[in-house]
């Protein structure tokens, strides 16, 4: 007769990331994250960089910016950059946490929500999506499309980033982890990719080279 074979127990398996209680982006938080050196997650001298970046990419697509909406705006560390880089543009932070708001001044509200009176020309929304829940990351994308009237910058903590790329001694691990390709789907209904994190709305015209736009490597 040959071996009965015994049920193995199926392992577990592990988890990729375990989300701690989210956090209600208070003082602490901030000090924590943005400005002690030996713990922060992004330096101002990198966000300067990255609002030059955003700025050079539609000036060479020939997209005038005079409204941006800086949508989960944080400490406003793009603020001053973009008033270097483009003086003429207003800058509006908005967020949703009422340390902040009462600390900056920032418009206080909901990036899933949130309604202004007239749209943006750049909406900059970065390291806030994964912030949020399924539904209202994905309400929070739908209202992007509201909010913006030509190009937008978005950013998001992602599966692949939390597995390769990020420092995890430096980064907030009480996020929602979900693919590029699940913001990608929900961004492309109404946005064109042009690169680097830069969309722009599929209603507006940006002429790229056939070989300075994205594509199969
Ligand atoms: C990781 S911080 C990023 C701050 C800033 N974008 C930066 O990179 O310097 C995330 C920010 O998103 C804000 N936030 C989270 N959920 C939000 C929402 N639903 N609407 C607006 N802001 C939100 C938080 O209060 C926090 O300031």
């Amino acid at each position: 007769m040959g071996q009965t074979s015994v049920p193995r127990k199926r392992k577990k398996p592990s988890k990729l990331h375990a989300a701690a209680p989210p956090n209600n982006f208070t003082a602490a938080y901030f000090r924590k994250f943005y400005l002690t050196a030996a713990t922060r997650v992004v330096t101002p001298a990198e966000m300067h960089s990255r609002a030059a970046l955003i700025s050079s990419i539609l000036k060479q697509c020939q997209i005038p910016v005079r409204r941006i909406l800086d949508a989960g705006c944080g400490i406003g560390l793009l603020r001053k950059p973009f008033k270097q880089i483009m003086p003429r543009a207003s800058y509006i932070g908005l967020e949703a946490s009422p340390y902040l708001c009462d600390r900056f001044h920032w418009v206080r509200g909901s990036l899933v929500d949130f309604v202004p009176r007239s749209a943006f020309d750049l909406v900059v929304c970065y390291d806030v999506l994964q912030y949020l829940p399924d539904a209202q990351a994905a309400r929070a994308i739908a209202n992007l499309s509201r909010l913006c009237r030509a190009a937008l910058y978005v950013s998001a903590l992602t599966t692949e980033d939390w597995r390769e790329n990020c420092d995890r001694s430096r980064t907030d691990r009480a996020v929602h982890l979900r693919t590029g390709t699940w913001y990608r789907r929900r961004l492309s209904k109404s946005f064109r990719y042009v690169g680097f994190g830069i969309w722009v709305r599929k209603n507006v015209t940006a002429v790229l080279w056939e070989m300075e736009r994205p594509g199969p490597s």
